[in-house]
């Protein structure tokens, strides 16, 4: 009998040392340690997702890309298409109120149309040149400012093609001369936004190879390969780029190929991205699906 207790409390004590060391093991995988609570969400893609200020105005997001500026290139036209958001001095009052509730405001160049290609370091010079006068400090008379004096946060390369002459490397380091601080200028914030197949098509690691990107949100979704091979990618985009910070890009949408479930944002996606000390944050697609779903509600407290 004696013996017999002694074996069940000798087995409790083994089972409560068990449990204590995979408390233990399951604790550092899920700790808070790395976590920044920074999510990024793009805007413009549809106008059915509310204004800028009101996807400011939730409190979800700590900074709102708007998409897409989706014609520029060597024949000098540009066209800024915002899915029937009227482009107009009203969206400048937004962008000045989200600045004012600490949401900076980028803009991304690029998207799924066929109407950009930056093939020389002369369009890339010119592309700067518009961007600076059209949505930052720059004051050109005859350049067009759709939103009026509101003053952009950032720019955004969101590149669905290329070629091997695109000059995006020229027009990254010629943003980053105008990275400002400091008197009337502001940080400019350079990211880009690729799908998450490493390496990079050419013409973007050219410019991410310049080592000037603060952000690159890598895109985990919409795509067979990235949601097979994801991980795998995402530790050799971190180690490569180790002074930029990388956010995960993530659909709001479940009916988008690759959407993660909340509950395995949470057990599979935060603990792995945040072993990587460059880790940034998240990156959610789009404002207008996300309004549908409350997927950042639900998953901006594991960023
Ligand atoms: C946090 O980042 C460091 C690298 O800087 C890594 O060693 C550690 O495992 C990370 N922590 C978590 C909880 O992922
Ligand atoms: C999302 O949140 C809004 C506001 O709280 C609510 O009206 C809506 O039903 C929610 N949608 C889903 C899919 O949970």
């Amino acid at each position: 009998m004696a013996a017999l207790g002694g074996r069940r409390r000798a087995s409790a004590a083994a089972l409560l040392a068990v449990a204590t060391l995979l408390v233990c093991l399951a604790g550092p995988a899920m700790a808070a340690g790395n976590k920044t609570g920074q999510v990024t969400v793009f805007w413009g893609r549809n106008k059915d997702e509310g204004t800028l200020r009101e996807a400011c105005d939730t409190g979800l997001y700590t900074m709102v890309i708007m998409s897409f500026l989706d014609v520029y290139g060597p024949n000098g036209k540009y066209h800024l298409d915002l899915s029937g958001h009227p482009i107009a001095a009203i969206i400048g009052d937004d962008i000045k109120h989200c600045q004012f509730v600490g949401v900076p405001v980028s803009l991304s160049i690029g998207g799924f149309g066929s109407g950009y290609s930056l093939p020389s370091r002369q369009a890339a010079l010119d592309l700067f040149d518009y961007l600076w006068n059209a949505f930052f400090g720059g004051s050109k008379p005859g350049v067009h400012r759709p939103f009026g004096d509101a003053w952009l946060d950032g720019v955004d390369l969101f590149l669905e093609h290329g070629t091997a002459a695109d000059r995006y490397d020229v027009l990254a380091l010629e943003l980053a001369k105008h990275n400002i601080r400091g008197g009337p200028g502001k940080p400019l914030h350079l990211t880009a936004t690729p799908r998450c197949g490493f390496p990079p098509a050419g013409y973007l690691k050219r410019a991410l190879d310049t080592g000037i990107f603060e952000r690159v949100h890598v895109r985990i979704y919409d795509d067979a390969d990235c949601e097979a091979y994801w991980h795998l990618n995402w530790d050799k985009w971190t180690a490569a780029y180790p002074a930029t910070r990388f956010y995960v890009g993530m659909t709001a949408s479940e009916m988008t190929h690759g959407w993660v479930h909340p509950k395995n944002v949470y057990y599979d996606v935060a603990p792995s991205v945040q072993k990587a000390d460059n880790y940034g944050g998240f990156m959610i697609w789009d404002r207008y699906y996300d309004k549908l779903s409350n997927y950042t509600s639900m998953v901006k407290y594991y960023a």
